[in-house]
């Protein structure tokens, strides 16, 4: 009798341990994830799937610069996931909690710090950007494609 109750006991510890140690990401990015707009374009810069897992990785630079120096290319940079991802209706991708990177991120719990210096919001003055630079970055979502794409 004591060796079942012991048991029971291990059992259900084993199950807590399970639970807890299940990725965040599978609530977020599982049927239950928050609903996302949908992006410019039909497809991100690495398969969906893998986008929803391995975001972070292909982002975090100053947290891990050897990782970071093998993969920096422009494929992954910031301001192309901002220029297609940024709400259709705030202009940014964390200025809401229906914003896309905010969605999933309120939803998991997860707190950035990239927005201290990076632009939630295309064509925004990026840290240490040169202007020449911001000519080159000419994007879908520059203000009023309608008037021919001139300047504002
Ligand atoms: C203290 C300021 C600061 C913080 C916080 C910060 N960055 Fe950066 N980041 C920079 C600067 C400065 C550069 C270099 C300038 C550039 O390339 O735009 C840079 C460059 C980058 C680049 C390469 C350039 C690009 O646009 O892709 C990526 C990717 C990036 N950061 C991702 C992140 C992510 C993800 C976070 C949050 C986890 C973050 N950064 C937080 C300052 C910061
Ligand atoms: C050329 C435009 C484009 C760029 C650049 C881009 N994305 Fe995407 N992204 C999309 C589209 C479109 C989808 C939806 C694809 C689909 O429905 O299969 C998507 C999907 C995603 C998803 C999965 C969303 C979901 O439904 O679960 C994540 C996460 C994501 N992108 C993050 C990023 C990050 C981080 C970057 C920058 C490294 C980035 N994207 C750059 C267009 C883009
Ligand atoms: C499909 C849901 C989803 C979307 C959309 C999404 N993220 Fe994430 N992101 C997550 C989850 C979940 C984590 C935490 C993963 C973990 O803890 O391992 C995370 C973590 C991160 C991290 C690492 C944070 C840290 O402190 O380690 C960065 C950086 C990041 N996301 C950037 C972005 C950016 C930028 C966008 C928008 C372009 C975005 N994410 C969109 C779900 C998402």
């Amino acid at each position: 009798m004591a060796r079942l109750s012991s048991w029971l006991r291990l059992a259900a510890l084993i199950g807590a341990a399970a639970v807890l140690a299940a990725p965040s990401f599978q609530a977020a990015a599982g049927a239950d994830k928050p609903k996302l707009e949908h992006g410019k374009g039909d497809k991100c810069v690495e398969d969906t799937d893998f986008m929803r897992r391995n975001h972070m990785e292909l982002l975090k630079h100053h947290r891990d610069e050897t990782v970071h120096q093998g993969i920096r290319t422009t494929k992954y940079s910031l301001k192309q996931c901002v220029a297609c991802h940024a709400s259709e209706k705030t202009g940014s991708v964390a200025a809401t909690k229906e914003d896309f990177c905010a969605a999933c991120h309120s939803y998991a719990g997860v707190k950035l710090d990239c927005w201290d210096c990076h632009a939630t919001k295309p064509m925004a003055k990026q840290p240490g950007q040169a202007d020449a630079q911001a000519e080159v970055k000419a994007s879908p979502l520059m203000p009023n494609p309608q008037n021919g794409g001139a300047k504002q």
